[in-house]
C-alpha cells in the first residue's frame, strides 16, 4: 500500500516567498526556525532577479553584511533600519535577531513603519527571519508574514540521494523503498534531517531497510524537544487494544481510503474522529492503533505547549500547528485531550482565547484539503463548544464506556500475554467477573504488579499473584460515579458507542 501524495499540491515555502516579492511587500516576517534555508533561499532569490541584486544578511553581532563585507556602524537594529532606508541600493536585507530588538521597542516599531513607505516599489525588501511570531499590533498591516515549512518531498529527495550517494556511492532505486525514506525524513528540517542521515549510515556498507526504522525512532527523538509536533514511533498495534469492536470496524472499513488508488477513484479521506470517554479506557492507544492500521505515520499535537506561550500566542502556535502538518500530509494529527486548554484557561480567567482556538481548528478542519487525518481526544467532552460535534466537522464521535466483562477478558489477555504468562494457567471469567468497573489502564496495572509480585518471588506468573492484588485496587469508577454517570448520560445520542 503506499499513501496518497498531496504535498506535491502545496506551494512549496520557495514559491510563497517569491510570491511575496513578487507582489512587492517590502516587509517580509519569514516564520521557521531554519535560518539557513533562508538565507540560502534569499540568496537563490536574489541571484534570479533581473538586474541580479545583493543579498545583505544582519545580525546583531556582526551587523549588516553582504557576503564577507560588513557595512561600517550598523550593529544596531536602530542603525540598520536608517541605512537600508537611506541606501539606494536594491536588493534583500535579511535581519536575523530583529524579532528580539522590536519586543517592547516603539521606537523601533516606529521606524520599520517608516522603512515600510520608505522601501515600498524601490525594489528593497526587509526579511525579518524568526521562529516565532512576534509582530507588535501596530505593525500588523505593513508586514507580511510567510511561513516557510518544513522542507516537501521534493525538497526532501535531493537531500536523501545526496547522502545516500557520499555514504553509499550510488542512489536508491527501489521507488517503494525511495518513499518509506522520503516518509520517513518528513517532518524535520533541512538540518535535523542532515544530522540523521549522517548519524544513521554512519559505519554502514550499504542501505538497507532497517535503517529507515532507525530514521523513525531518532525523528521521534528529535521532535520529542522541539515543542509543538511530536512524531510517535509506531508500536501499537490493533491487536493490542481491547474490546470497541464497533471502533475498530469502522477503522477497519477505512484502511484503503489514504492510498493512491483512492485519490484517483476521487475518494475524499475522512476528516477525522474525536474519541471521548472515561479516563484510562484506552482512548491515546486507540489513536495509535489508527496510524499503524492505516500505515500512516502519526503525529501528536501537544495542547499543552500550544498554551504554554513558548511557541507565541495559542491562536498563533495552534494556526501554526495546523499549517505544519499539512506538510506532513498523508498522516494522523493526533490531538489528546483537546479540552485541556479550557479548563487551563478557565482557571487562569484569561478569556477569549480559547473560543478563537477552537474556532481557528474548526474552520480549518472543514476547509482543509490536505490528507491529514484528525484523532481528537476527550476526556470532558461537556466543555467544549457545541459547534465542535456538528456534522462535518469529525466524520464520527466515539463513546470509550468501562470495558464489559468480554473486553476485560480481551484486555486481560492482552497484558498477561505481553508478561509472557501461560494463558492456560488463568482463569479469565473469575478475573473479569472480579474486575467488575475497571478500566483499562486498571486491568494492566493489576497484571502489572502481579508481575512485580511473581518476579520478586522469583516464581512464573500465576493466578494466585492476581488474585492477591485485586483486592489492592479501588478503581477510579468507585470514586468517581457522579462523573461517569454525566459523562455517559451526556455521551447518549451525541456519540456511538465504540463497543
Ligand atoms: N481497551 C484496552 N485494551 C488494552 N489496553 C488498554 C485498554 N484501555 C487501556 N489500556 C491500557 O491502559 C493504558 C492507558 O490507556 P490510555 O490509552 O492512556 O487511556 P486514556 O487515553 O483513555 O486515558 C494503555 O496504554 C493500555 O496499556
Ligand atoms: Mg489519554
Amino acid at each position: 500500500m503506499t499513501p496518497v501524495q498531496t504535498s506535491a499540491s502545496r506551494p512549496r515555502a520557495a514559491d510563497r516567498l517569491r510570491k511575496a516579492v513578487t507582489a512587492q511587500y517590502p516587509l517580509l516576517y519569514l516564520l521557521t526556525w531554519e535560518e539557513d534555508r533562508v538565507e540560502r533561499m534569499v540568496a537563490s532569490l536574489a541571484q534570479s532577479a533581473q538586474p541580479v541584486v545583493p543579498a545583505f544578511v544582519w545580525t546583531t553581532t556582526r551587523g549588516l553584511v553582504n557576503g564577507t563585507e560588513a557595512v561600517p556602524d550598523t550593529l544596531d537594529a536602530h542603525a540598520v533600519l536608517d541605512y537600508v532606508i537611506a541606501t539606494p541600493q536594491q536588493g534583500f536585507y535579511l535581519l536575523k535577531d530583529f524579532h528580539r530588538e522590536l519586543a517592547d521597542n516603539p521606537r523601533l516599531a516606529r521606524r520599520l513603519r517608516d522603512a515600510y513607505y520608505a522601501l515600498k516599489d524601490r525594489g528593497k525588501f526587509l526579511c525579518i527571519v524568526a521562529p516565532v511570531i512576534e509582530i507588535p499590533e501596530e505593525l500588523k498591516k505593513e508586514i507580511y508574514l510567510v511561513e516557510i515549512s518544513l522542507p516537501a518531498e521534493d525538497e526532501i529527495a535531493p537531500v536523501m540521494d545526496y547522502y545516500t550517494q557520499r555514504h553509499f556511492n550510488g542512489t536508491i532505486t527501489d521507488q517503494n523503498l525511495r518513499q518509506s525514506l522520503v516518509n520517513g525524513l518528513k517532518g524535520l528540517t533541512y538540518g535535523e534531517m542532515q544530522h540523521v542521515l549522517n548519524g544513521t549510515f554512519a559505519g554502514r556498507r550499504e542501505f538497507s531497510p532497517d535503517l529507515i526504522t532507525q530514521i523513525l525512532l531518532e525523528k521521534e527523538q528529535i521532535t520529542r524537544k522541539d515543542g509543538l509536533i511530536e512524531f510517535i514511533f509506531p508500536r501499537y498495534r490493533p491487536a493490542d487494544l481491547g474490546g470497541y469492536h464497533q471502533l475498530k470496524s469502522w477503522l477497519s472499513k477505512r484502511v484503503q481510503l489514504f492510498t493512491k488508488e483512492a485519490a484517483q477513484a476521487g475518494i475524499t479521506p475522512p476528516k477525522g474522529v474525536l474519541l471521548m470517554g472515561i479516563s484510562g479506557c484506552g482512548k491515546s492507544l486507540a489513536v495509535k492503533v489508527i496510524s499503524s492500521l492505516w500505515n500512516l505515520p502519526l503525529f501528536r499535537l501537544d495542547m499543552s505547549n500550544v498554551y504554554s506561550g513558548a511557541n507565541g500566542t495559542p491562536e498563533n502556535a495552534f494556526r501554526r500547528a495546523l499549517t505544519a502538518v499539512d506538510a506532513l500530509a498523508p498522516c494522523v494529527l493526533w490531538i489528546d485531550e483537546i479540552e485541556s486548554g479550557i479548563v487551563g484557561v478557565k482557571e487562569n480567567v484569561q478569556g477569549g482565547g480559547n473560543t478563537r482556538i477552537f474556532s481557528t481548528f474548526l474552520t480549518w478542519m472543514q476547509e482543509k484539503d490536505s490528507a491529514v487525518f484528525v484523532a481528537a481526544t476527550a476526556n470532558r467532552i461537556d466543555l467544549l463548544p457545541a459547534e465542535f460535534i456538528r456534522k462535518g466537522r469529525f466524520d464520527q464521535v466515539f463513546f470509550l464506556d468501562l470495558p464489559s466483562e468480554e473486553e476485560r477478558k480481551q484486555i486481560f489477555t492482552i497484558h498477561l500475554q505481553k508478561k509472557g504468562a501461560d494463558m492456560l494457567a488463568f482463569d479469565l471469567l473469575m478475573l473479569s467477573k472480579a474486575s467488575d468497573g475497571w478500566n483499562g489502564a486498571e486491568v494492566e496495572q493489576l497484571v502489572e504488579a502481579a508481575a512485580i509480585e511473581a518476579f520478586n518471588e522469583k516464581s512464573r506468573l500465576t493466578m494466585d499473584h492476581m488474585m492477591r492484588n485485586l483486592g489492592k485496587f479501588v478503581p477510579l469508577s468507585k470514586t468517581m460515579t457522579e462523573q461517569i454517570k454525566q459523562i455517559r448520560s451526556w455521551a447518549y445520542g451525541r456519540a456511538i458507542n465504540a463497543s
